[in-house]
């Protein structure tokens, strides 16, 4: 079993009792950090980057060198699986990611195949064994994917920022077919994670960034019900020690009890959601991982500070707690404001673990 010099992320999502609240940055490593741009330029663009072991390892590193964080997440991205079935992932410049192949016929969708972890996404696994080693236990790494509905609104939608139109067409209209892509996701999700953790994931995210999108009965259908598939499938221990699971509904805050019995060890908050409350809610059962508003990091020390500690007073006392922004961080934000952050979530935070 690796000891891990710094284990506080690990046991404050299994709720044991640590020195302090750690702290570590969805989007830690991009483009606000100037030399993640420099590395990026060095790569050629984003996809090349992450499919590269040695730039995903020198990025996943560089908020680490700058910043006290408590963790570090592997350099890639939730669209690796719908690039690995064969959609044709690209980015365009400046207009977020694209599938050249989205998913609209039925043959294409039963066409869709679970692509093997270790063929198809092979850089990923050996990017994970290279920052593990980089990282010689220094903090833990926390490996990650999209949650089954998250991806498939990207397969069949084609592109982000829509109004889910196709989706939900689908949904409505052949639940059927938009099932049978769940099932695949899934699927593949089990087996991406699972490879993640045999690689040396130490801790593992779902991010459902769109399952905010669903009505009330649809979010536990077509989104919930594959993540609870997804946790039952999961490796949860691994060379000795605990791999803890975190789930992430973006615009989840209505549904924190259904999702805290979905059989994760931790529930990721968006900054929608009082913190306080949610651990009133679900604090026994789960450990919360938020939920600063993100756009807090634009404003003024004295206010990150002062916001940060309203989390902290309203998590309260005792484990159980990881500060995290609510989402992603912007790319705007200025680096100094991250380190405010993460040197204010540790000194103010140990009076809650005495
Ligand atoms: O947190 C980290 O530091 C790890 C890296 C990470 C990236 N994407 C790198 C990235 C993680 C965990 C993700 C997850 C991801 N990717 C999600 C779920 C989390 C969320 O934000 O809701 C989603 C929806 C995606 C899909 C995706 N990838 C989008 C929508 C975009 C464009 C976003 C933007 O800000 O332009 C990406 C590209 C992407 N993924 C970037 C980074 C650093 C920016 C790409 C660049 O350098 O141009």
């Amino acid at each position: 079993m690796t000891k891990l010099k710094n284990d506080t992320l690990i046991r404050a999502l299994l709720r044991q009792p640590t020195e302090y609240t750690p702290v570590w940055l969805m989007r830690q490593a991009g483009r606000y950090l100037p030399e993640y741009n420099q590395t990026r330029a060095r790569a050629g663009d984003f996809l090349s980057l992450c499919k590269n072991p040695d730039f995903a390892t020198e990025v996943t590193m560089q908020p680490l060198a700058r910043f006290p964080l408590d963790a570090a997440i592997l350099f890639s991205d939730i669209l690796t699986i719908p690039d690995a079935m064969g959609l044709g992932l690209y980015f365009a410049e400046g207009e977020g990611p694209k599938f050249e192949r989205p998913l609209r016929e039925e043959w294409e969708i039963r066409a869709l195949t679970v692509p093997d972890p270790d063929v198809h996404l092979r850089y990923v696994m050996d990017a994970v064994a290279q920052i593990r080693k980089t990282l010689d236990n220094q903090v833990p790494l926390i490996g990650f994917s999209g949650s089954p509905f998250t991806l498939a609104c990207y397969m069949v939608e084609g592109c982000g920022g829509t109004d889910f139109r196709q989706i939900k067409t689908m949904l409505y209209q052949r639940p059927d077919l938009l099932h049978h892509i769940l099932n695949i996701n899934a699927q593949a999700v089990i087996a991406y994670l699972n490879a993640q953790i045999e690689s040396g994931a130490q801790a593992v995210m779902i991010f459902d960034t769109w399952g905010g999108a669903l009505s009330h009965n649809a979010y536990q259908e077509f989104s919930l019900r594959y993540m609870s598939q997804i946790l039952a499938g999961l490796i949860r221990e691994h060379g000795g020690a605990r791999i803890p699971a975190v789930v992430f509904t973006k615009g989840g805050g209505l549904w924190l009890e259904s999702i805290a019995n979905s059989g994760c060890d931790a529930v990721g908050l968006d900054w929608t959601v009082d913190i306080a409350e949610a651990r009133r809610r679900i604090g026994d059962k789960v450990a919360l991982q938020g939920n600063l508003d993100p756009a807090v990091l634009f404003a003024t020390p004295e206010v990150i500070i002062a916001e940060t500690e309203k989390i902290l007073a309203g998590y309260g006392n005792g484990s159980g707690h990881v500060f995290n922004l609510g989402h992603g961080i912007s790319q705007f934000t200025p680096p100094e404001s991250a380190l405010t952050l993460a040197e204010a979530v540790h000194a103010l935070s140990r009076k809650y673990h005495q």
